[in-house]
């Protein structure tokens, strides 16, 4: 599909306004202050203008690994490129507040925006709203409703969430007593990891005997794992639909002296954590879920150059498990 038209407004901007507003907080500085605060203000406002494009970047929170590692693909692959300037904000957890900082981006011009929404219902109007006035954006990993977007990138979370069906199909044998641990469940990857998930698992004598939405957190995924731990005393499995969750899972079973009887299944596989957890062999199984930080840049390139870009961008994932690991994991087709 099609890209917007881009005016190059944001070194103009820059210099019009963010310079003499530098100079002129400056100027207080240098009154009160040592001459050093001063010039590195000086500097600060010349790099600004010395980039062509404002980039403005929304993330839903930043209280998991996932997504601090999302800004840091986006900022690492950022740096390579002077010419774009990005202003990260955190929107806490929160879609109100998320939802006043698209508003504030699209009032403050920049040139395109960078989102991964909380939830996808409330996130869509202001969204749409910046595509109407002009602004591209792209949406990374979690979705918003319609069309009104520029691009999404994400990986395929039905496949992700099937092949993790199958995956357990296989290691339990067909059957089996199973926790689902869901993401919150009014954001797409919830959604899809749940609905690919019973796809997967649809043809086997395997039961869901408790499922809860713990929203993505591992303190909540530990708190319904306590609560499916003191109603069921056979618990074969428990599926979380991200590593948090699986391992908070981990830890109530590990509290209670169960986690030995017990096999957990998480999707992320971060490096530095899912990765780690299956080495350490609390995770017999990870789905790994690209952030799509880099990508989501070298869109915005594209973008700026007016080029045509899709409008869907599908990230690939791999399954990571003590036998594979060290070979880097395997592929899902
Ligand atoms: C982080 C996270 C990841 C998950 C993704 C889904 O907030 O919960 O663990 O894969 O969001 O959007």
């Amino acid at each position: 599909m099609k890209n917007i038209l881009l005016q190059p407004k944001a070194k103009g901007l820059a210099i019009t306004i963010i310079l003499p507003i530098a100079l002129i907080f400056c100027a207080g500085c240098k009154k009160q202050d040592e001459t050093s605060i001063v010039e590195t203000e000086k500097t600060e406002a010349l790099e600004a203008s010395a980039s062509e494009w404002t980039v403005g970047m929304s993330q839903c929170n930043l209280g998991e690994p996932w997504r601090v590692q999302m800004n840091l693909d986006i900022k690492n692959e950022a740096d390579n490129h002077p010419e774009i300037k990005v202003i990260f904000k955190d929107a806490q957890n929160d879609s109100l507040k998320q939802r006043s900082q698209i508003e504030e981006f699209i009032n403050a011009g920049v040139d395109l925006i960078i989102v991964s929404p909380k939830e996808a219902a409330p996130l869509t109007p202001p969204v749409a709203a910046a595509y109407d006035h002009g602004i591209p954006v792209v949406v990374l990993d979690r979705r918003v409703l319609g069309e009104k977007y520029t691009c999404f990138i994400g990986a395929d979370n039905k496949k992700i969430g099937k092949a993790a069906g199958e995956w357990i199909v296989k290691k339990l044998g067909g059957k089996g007593r199973v926790v689902e641990l869901k993401g919150l469940m009014t954001s797409t990857p919830g959604q899809d990891r749940h609905t690919g998930f019973r796809e997967g698992i649809k043809e086997s004598k395997i039961e869901i005997i408790f499922e809860a939405d713990m929203k993505w957190l591992e303190p909540e995924a530990r708190k319904e794992m306590e609560s499916a731990l003191a109603r069921f005393e056979n618990i074969d499995l428990v599926y979380a639909h991200n590593d948090p969750g699986a391992h908070g899972a981990y830890l109530a079973a590990k509290a209670a002296g169960r986690e030995e009887d017990i096999i957990f299944v998480g999707i992320d596989a971060l490096p530095h954590e899912g990765q780690i957890y299956v080495k350490q062999g609390i995770l017999a199984a990870s789905f790994e879920y690209p952030t799509g930080g880099r990508e989501a840049i070298q869109i915005a390139l594209d973008i700026f150059a007016g080029k045509v870009i899709e409008k869907e961008i599908v990230l690939s994932s791999r399954v990571f498990t003590k036998e594979n690991i060290d070979q880097g994991g395997e592929w899902l087709k």
